[in-house]
């Protein structure tokens, strides 16, 4: 089959990096004499007529590099459980293969997580021409290395740690941290490090209160009102994952809503945990929530040339006639090798932290760092 017009989408969550490569794609497939139209708002435009496919030329998304989020809109729907009249959630996955053909779209570039690329898996297996560019800040997606937005909420998370270490310091604070990652604990881990944190509790691993106590006392001992004693450290800052949880507790959800893939809405950990640190040690704690700003701002160089590379990738993957597969890289750049995987590989798995290898159980750190 040539193929002559493709539509590009991207589902979930917003991220950095999406826009990178929506211009890679339009870019690379320009050359090879591929029309590239972009469909609003994920798999909903293909759901919900009327179509407004907007024509991308290589003018309309030169500067698209340098944009953060996504400039095609974003939505959480998956056309195998949408709500109809009666509000029942029911398949319409023929739905957005019939319109598809409507549209006169030979293929289909979905960028996204683990739904919007589970939703495109099965939409391959159903005949679907599809290739898929892996998306999300939580870099939990099996099969890559690496997915667009990580590199940016890292350099998000990382500057919020920073900052908080002049409140805490100046009121001899703990400051519990709460980020973003789902199931997943990379964001917690690696910003975690990179700000330097002093505990870090992440989703693969319950944590016990005590222990975090303790290794509180040992940074702080019994007190942390020493402001002019350079030598007596008066704060600790503590990174929490969202869907971390304690041996003795429960994920904490911020209300029972579930989205249309069924996930809960995560967030309140750090709340419960700097309650519990202020009702049962001596020391003054505080929480905040980052939220979606941590997904916010332009794209980090990383994720400015990941995303072009993967878009590139994406475009020689559909002029070759490459189907039912994703872009992967081994390692990130500018050391990664790009390759596809087979896009079935993103279905009912997530890659999480592997804490055998990486994390201290003892210490909630990561394993042979010097703290
Ligand atoms: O999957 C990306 C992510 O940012 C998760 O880390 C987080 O749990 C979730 O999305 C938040 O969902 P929403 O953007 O719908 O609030």
């Amino acid at each position: 089959m040539t193929v002559k017009r493709i539509g590009v989408l991207t589902g979930g969550g917003d991220a950095p990096g999406l826009n990178p490569a929506i211009k890679g794609l339009v870019y690379r497939a320009s050359e090879r004499g591929i029309e590239t139209v972009g469909l609003s708002d994920g798999w909903l435009s293909l759901l919900d007529p009327p179509f407004d496919p907007v024509p991308l030329e290589r003018s309309t998304v030169r500067r698209w590099d340098r944009d953060g989020g996504t400039n095609l809109g974003s939505s959480r729907t998956n056309p195998f459980k949408t709500p109809n009249a009666l509000g029942e959630r029911i398949d319409r996955s023929s739905e957005v293969i019939a319109n598809i053909e409507k549209l006169g779209l030979d293929a289909i570039v979905a960028c996204g997580g683990e739904d919007t690329l589970g939703v495109a898996a099965r939409l391959s297996q159903m005949g679907l021409a599809i290739i898929g560019i892996p998306k999300t800040i939580d870099k939990d997606l099996a099969g890559t290395d690496y997915t667009l937005g990580f590199d940016s909420a890292l350099r998000n998370v990382t500057e919020v740690i920073e900052r908080a270490r002049t409140p805490a310091g100046s009121h001899g604070w703990v400051q519990v941290i709460e980020v973003m990652g789902r199931h997943s604990g990379h964001l917690a881990l690696w910003s975690g490090v990179a700000g330097q944190a002093d505990i870090i509790l992440l989703p693969e691993h319950a944590f016990r209160y005590e222990n975090v106590y303790r290794l509180l006392n040992d940074k702080l001992g019994d007190s942390t009102s020493h402001p002019r004693d350079p030598q007596h450290p008066r704060y600790s800052v503590i990174v929490v994952a969202e869907g971390a949880y304690a041996e003795d507790g429960e994920l904490i959800i911020m209300d029972d809503r579930h989205d249309a893939f069924g996930h809960a809405r995560l967030g309140g950990v750090a709340e419960v945990l700097s309650r519990r640190i202020l009702s049962d040690t001596s020391y003054e704690a505080r929480s905040v929530i980052l939220g979606h700003p941590q997904r916010g701002g332009p794209p980090s160089p990383v994720d400015r040339i990941m995303g072009l590379m993967f878009g590139a990738r994406a475009a020689d993957a559909v002029a070759e006639g490459e189907f039912g597969n994703m872009v992967s890289s081994r390692g990130v750049a500018p050391a990664c090798d790009l390759s596809l995987v087979d896009i079935s590989m993103v279905l009912g798995k997530i890659d999480t932290v592997d804490v055998s290898r990486l994390y201290d159980t003892e210490r909630y750190h990561l394993k042979g760092i010097g703290m």
